[in-house]
């Protein structure tokens, strides 16, 4: 797995950006600018330093660097201008265009800027007593946000013989193992219960989009980073992009689930934002003779008419990936995830209780997958499971199909890096999956069949390369 692979990534990761009607706005800011400067000596562990604390032109602000233990240009892949990449060092700066602010002010909240609503996953939430004195909020979803609050390890984690395990013993966050990995990105791409760490429906009502996250696309759209011999001899894992994907999933729909119980204490409505957007949000025009219900029947939604489904775009993906590469837990999954969407439909408070037993299921799940190596065997089937079969009939909504596109793309990357499929052939499935791409740009126009399609137009290609 080399540069090869990261290139491939960045065209998809544009179209499947695009496609999601993603941040496409931001690319045209200007970088944030970062004052430059060299390490403190450190200081209270867990103190997050602030940006520059990092960026000293013989640390990570580089411009071009090679032969180096890391790439030490990372502070410039994060403000890269024109890409995805960049995104993060702009989270803060988004809050002040037009968009940002009208949502703030729509909630009643403003200045979006200086909005804890906002700040909790625009800037880094470290808490006012453990901000260092170069810590500045405006720096947006700074380097310490994801690697953890740099007070105990900055002055020691670039010495000569320190080790990874050394890092992380002083509070610098274990990133390149999945679990670690999902669980800190969740936070921001889905909520966490820290406060304010959610998009509640109520915000996305006052313009925020909707949230969608796959680990694996994600994390390839902001690498700053090369999975090199030096990287291995730091004893840092390289999960691979199945297994990424699929402690992903397992990881996300734990944390949809745990935070369901909380964010529902009750009251006439429950948090919509848990449910499939479309199952509301549609034109209503039954006396139109062409009119045909936008609920399709789904076979893993045991659940009444009238009824909007639990969002279940990584049950779904679950699904599949556990029948290959768990299989003693599918069945569990299966009739877990089923008892969960029967339980809700009946609204009891059974609800909470099956909540918490998919969970677990889920974190089984994502044990499962992170001590284990996918083969190339193993991908080609969870290929064939997300996009096929009965699984294909589960793609019936907007969210899923969207989890459908990015998994197609994920583990098609993944059969590219694994020699599996050459570049070439490559080239010749791409077309398809831009198609595919193109039926989940605009929620409002999706129509689930064409993404059946699509999908079903992309395996069939793959089939046909073996
Ligand atoms: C749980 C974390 C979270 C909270 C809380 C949150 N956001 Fe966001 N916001 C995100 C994420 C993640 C994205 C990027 C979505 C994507 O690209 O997938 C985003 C995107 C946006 C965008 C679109 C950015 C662009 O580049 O087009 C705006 C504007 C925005 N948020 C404003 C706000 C405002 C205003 C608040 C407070 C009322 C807020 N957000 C609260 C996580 C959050
Ligand atoms: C959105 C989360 C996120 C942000 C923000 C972020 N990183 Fe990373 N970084 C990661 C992930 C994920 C990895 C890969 C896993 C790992 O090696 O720990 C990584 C890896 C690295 C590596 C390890 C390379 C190696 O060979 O071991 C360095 C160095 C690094 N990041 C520096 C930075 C700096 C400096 C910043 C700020 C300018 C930054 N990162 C911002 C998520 C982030
Ligand atoms: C502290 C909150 C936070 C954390 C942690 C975080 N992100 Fe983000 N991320 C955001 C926000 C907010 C945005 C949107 C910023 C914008 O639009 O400019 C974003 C945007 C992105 C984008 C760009 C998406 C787009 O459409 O432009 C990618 C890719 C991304 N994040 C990946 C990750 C990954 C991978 C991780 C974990 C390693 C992670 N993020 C952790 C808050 C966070
Ligand atoms: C259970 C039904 C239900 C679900 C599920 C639901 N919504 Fe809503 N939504 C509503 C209602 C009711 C309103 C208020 C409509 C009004 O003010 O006229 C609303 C308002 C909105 C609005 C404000 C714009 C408007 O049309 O008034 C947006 C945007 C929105 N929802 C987005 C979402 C998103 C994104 C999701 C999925 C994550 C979602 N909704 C899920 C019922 C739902």
């Amino acid at each position: 797995m080399g540069r090869g692979r990261a290139t491939g990534w960045i065209g998809l990761g544009l179209a499947a950006a695009m496609a999601l009607g993603l941040a496409v706005a931001a690319r045209a800011q200007a970088p944030q600018q970062v004052v430059k400067g060299e390490p403190p000596a450190g200081g209270r562990p867990g103190v997050h330093e602030g940006v520059a604390s990092c960026s000293g032109s013989s640390c990570h602000s580089r411009p071009a660097a090679s032969g180096l233990t890391v790439r030490q240009n990372e502070l410039i892949t994060w403000q890269d201008p024109h890409s995805e990449a960049g995104a993060h060092s702009r989270a803060w700066k988004v809050l002040t265009t037009a968009r940002g602010e009208a949502i703030a002010q729509r909630l009643g909240v403003g200045p979006a800027e200086k909005a804890k609503e906002c700040l909790a996953c625009h800037a880094d939430p470290a808490p006012a007593g453990m901000r260092g004195a170069r810590f500045q909020v405006s720096d947006g979803v700074g380097c310490e946000a994801c690697h953890g609050g740099a007070g105990a390890w900055i002055a020691s984690h670039y010495a000569v013989g320190a080790t990874h395990a050394a890092n992380v013993a002083k509070g610098m966050v274990a990133l390149d193992e999945p679990k670690a990995r999902a669980a800190k990105c969740l936070s921001c791409h889905f909520g966490s219960s820290e406060p304010h760490q959610f998009v509640t429906h109520q915000i996305m009502a006052a313009g925020h989009p909707q949230l969608s996250f796959e680990l694996d696309l994600f994390s390839s759209l902001q690498k700053h980073y090369d999975f090199d011999a030096d990287y291995v001899s730091r004893h840092k894992q390289i999960p691979g992009g199945v297994k990424t994907w699929a402690v992903g999933q397992a990881m996300a729909l734990d944390r949809m689930l745990t935070l369901y119980g909380p964010k529902n204490p009750g009251g006439v409505f429950p948090e919509f934002s848990f449910f499939d957007c479309q199952s509301c949000h549609r034109t209503m025009a039954s006396s139109d003779p062409k009119w045909r219900p936008v609920a399709e029947a789904n076979p893993g939604r045991p659940i009444p008419v009238g009824q909007p489904p639990f969002n279940d775009e990584n049950m779904v993906m679950l699904s599949a990936a556990a029948k290959v590469a768990a299989p003693a837990l599918a069945q569990k999954f299966e009739t877990d995830s089923r008892a969960f969407h029967e339980a809700l439909a009946k609204n009891g408070a059974g609800a909470a209780q099956r909540a918490a037993a998919l969970a677990a299921t889920s974190q089984q799940l994502a044990d499962a997958f992170a001590a284990k190596s996918f083969s190339r065997a193993e991908t080609l089937a969870i290929f064939e499971a997300v996009l096929s079969g009965d699984n294909a009939r589960r793609i019936t909504d907007f969210s899923g199909a969207t989890q459908a596109v990015m998994a197609a793309d994920t583990l098609l990357n993944a059969l590219v890096a694994d020699g599996a499929i050459d570049r070439g052939a490559y080239g010749r499935v791409k077309p398809d999956l831009d198609r595919a791409y193109q039926t989940v740009r605009d929620p409002n126009a999706f129509r689930a069949a064409d993404a059946r399609t699509a999908l079903a137009q992309v395996a069939e290609k793959v089939r046909g390369l073996k």
